[in-house]
């Protein structure tokens, strides 16, 4: 059965910055082929024009685990554009690609019902000023509350000891945002574009640093429910707080 993509039963992964090149494709990818060999088909809904996750899975192996994959940058007319972005029931994972350069307008519509955000950086200084916009609009623009704890950093082809490694580090520490990986700069994930794979499906001598890393991206990502249900309570308590007529602040019947 088909179900609308909106529905918050699965996690609906988006991956987002709006500068090209920082590793949209290649995180989408990457988790993509980690849930398939771990558990149910996941969905890649691909809405960059330039379709690299679209053409990865066209090159991916017919023997590999199985990922559904929704071409989002062709639009329909508007009749059939939710029968096009239609996401099997029974998905657990979804995985957004978003292109570059998009509008705000094209922000606040991917974001309404990511579960979880991660923005790929990378530690140019061109690039950390790019991504600080970002994160800035993301906040702003599209409102998203950091309470909610959505929103996450992934510092892409780094490269330890260098200053703008450092940079980087002190730039998401002040924003106070979980930096929850940090992918070396690595012709493994050159090779897995090529091959269609991810790295869970390389020899995993040669990728044993990169999967690690994948590892703790996904899981920061499954810990999504229990942060959704952690930000309700949270919210809960301050609007309980804020309400100074609260019953039990109310005087007795009958007391003096
Ligand atoms: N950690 C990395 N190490 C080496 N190359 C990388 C890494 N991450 C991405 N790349 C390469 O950089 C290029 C841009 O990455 P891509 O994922 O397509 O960026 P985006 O989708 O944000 O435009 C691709 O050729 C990709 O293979
Ligand atoms: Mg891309």
């Amino acid at each position: 059965m088909l179900n609308s993509p909106q529905r918050e039963t699965r996690n609906r992964i988006l991956v987002l910055n709006p500068k090209g090149g920082s590793g949209k494709s290649t995180l989408v990818t990457n988790l993509a082929a980690c849930y398939a060999q771990r558990d149910s088909t996941p969905v890649v809904m691909d809405y960059d024009p330039q379709g690299s996750t679209t053409a990865w899975l066209e090159r991916r192996p017919a023997d590999l685990p199985r990922i559904h994959g929704i071409v989002a940058y062709k639009k329909s007319m508007q009749a059939t554009r939710s029968w096009q972005l239609r996401v099997p029931e029974d998905t657990l994972n979804l995985i957004v690609d978003s292109p570059a350069g998009i509008t705000h307008d094209d922000l606040r519509e991917l974001t309404r019902d990511a579960c979880s955000i991660l923005v790929p950086v990378l530690p140019s200084a061109m690039d950390i000023h790019a991504a600080s916009r970002c994160i800035a609009d993301l906040l702003l623009v599209a409102k998203v509350d950091r309470n909610e704890r959505k929103l996450a950093v992934v510092a892409n082809r780094t490269r330890k000891h260098t200053k703008s490694y450092a940079n980087l580090m002190r730039f998401l520490d002040s924003l106070g945002i979980p930096i929850i990986a940090v992918l070396r700069d690595t012709q493994n994930f050159v090779h897995s574009a090529e091959q269609g794979v991810g790295i869970h499906e390389m020899p995993e001598s040669r990728v044993q640093p990169d999967r690690q890393q994948l590892d703790n991206i996904v899981r920061w990502l499954d810990g999504w429910e229990e942060r959704r249900r952690r930000a309700i309570e949270l919210r809960k308590i301050a609007q309980d707080s804020a309400q100074p007529d609260s019953v039990l602040h109310k005087p007795q019947f009958g007391s003096a």
